[in-house]
């Protein structure tokens, strides 16, 4: 039953915000919190778009953003498992850094305001038809290293499933049908299926045929080598606006694939949890090509976002750009997430 053009069109990861809309729908709402910290300088930049078009299907009104719950379930037992399964090779710093982001959104994480776990509370505000809130607790439960690259050096949406089963298998990996996901992320040298041109990320289920039974997973790919100006922007802006136009902003944690793929995650997650086998929350009528949380607030960052602006986000002394702390001290850069309260994009850094 299941079409490769569903597949391919289902799992798009979205990468493109409509400007004017993501303006039109913040400005029009009560902000949420914020603790100022006096230390960061607080900036808004204009920088240019990114070079794949966006989709222009909600622009200009969030009166057409009709989010809608489809009756299936979302991650609400707690915590949410995540398996990691890291293909190619990978620095132990990069492995540590993102592991430190899933390890800040838990709300028990000690982290300066504002904060991942206060992001993740966005997520957490989603619910299935029982009531039961997305968990906002989030483990590391497992970890699988594939340094051998056992399914090559370019990867389809449907071996990203054999590289789960080898993982599974060989880790071995429990078969977690309460609370498990699986997160697979590649390095800079694996090519993917549709990454940089499609896609920078994307989230699905696993198939019975070729994993054993049906869990949620996401994958991310690490864009620092291929285009970091397409997935990871804002860190990387594209090489023909080069002259004269404003530059990138310097990444966080100095790993401009790493930082950016942060962003990634975080938006594959937030929609994993509340859209975990494509029947729960989404905008469209099409559920082949669903619109999700994350994906109503791609390239915004912060509050007075939209029209070619990231939105205000914080500078520390050393330049770099961030809008949330997580763990031990790191420093995030990480999209808003529409929010079912406020039925506008949402994050911790909000201004009043
Ligand atoms: C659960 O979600 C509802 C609806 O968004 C929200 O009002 C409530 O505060 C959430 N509860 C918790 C415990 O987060």
């Amino acid at each position: 039953m299941l079409q490769p053009h569903f597949l391919l069109s289902v799992v798009g990861c979205f990468i493109f915000f409509t400007s004017s809309y993501v303006y039109a729908s913040t400005s029009s709402n009560p902000p949420q919190l914020q603790t100022l910290n006096t230390n960061p300088e607080y900036i808004n930049p204009k920088l240019p778009p990114r070079t794949l078009s966006s989709s222009k299907k909600f622009e200009g009104s969030s009166d057409l953003v009709q989010l809608r719950y489809h009756m299936g379930p979302v991650l609400s037992s707690s915590p949410i498992n995540i398996y990691l399964i890291w293909y190619g090779r990978w620095a132990a710093s990069q492995k540590l850094l993102i592991k430190d982001f899933i390890n800040s959104i838990s709300p028990a994480t000690a982290a300066a305001k504002p904060s991942v776990s206060e992001w993740w509370r966005t997520v957490s505000l989603y619910t299935d038809q029982t009531g039961a809130n997305i968990s906002r607790s989030v483990l590391i439960a497992g970890e699988y290293t594939d340094k051998a690259y056992s399914h090559g050096i370019h990867l389809t949406r449907l071996s990203v499933q054999q590289v789960i089963a080898t993982a599974v298998k060989s880790a071995p990996f429990p078969v977690d049908h309460k609370n498990g996901i699986y997160l697979i992320l590649t390095a800079q040298d694996v090519t993917v299926q549709d990454f940089c041109r499609a896609v920078c990320g994307f989230h699905y289920f696993t198939f019975p045929s070729m994993v054993g039974y049906t869990l949620p997973y996401a994958w991310v790919g690490n864009s620092g080598k291929q285009c970091p100006e397409v997935c990871a922007y804002p860190f990387a802006i594209p090489g023909y606006m080069g002259g004269g136009g404003p530059g990138a902003l310097k990444s966080p944690n100095g790993d401009v694939g790493v930082d950016g793929m942060i962003s990634v995650i975080g938006h594959e997650l937030a929609e994993l949890s509340s859209n975990p086998l494509v029947n729960a929350w989404y905008a469209g009528e099409d559920p082949t090509a669903p619109t999700e949380i994350g994906d109503l607030c791609e390239g915004l960052y912060g509050t007075g976002g939209g029209g070619g602006y990231i939105g205000q986000v914080m500078r520390d002394k050393q330049g770099r750009t961030f809008n949330m702390n997580g763990k031990s001290g790191r420093k995030f850069l990480v999209q808003w997430i529409w929010s079912p309260e406020l039925k506008a994009c949402a994050g911790p850094n909000a201004l009043d």
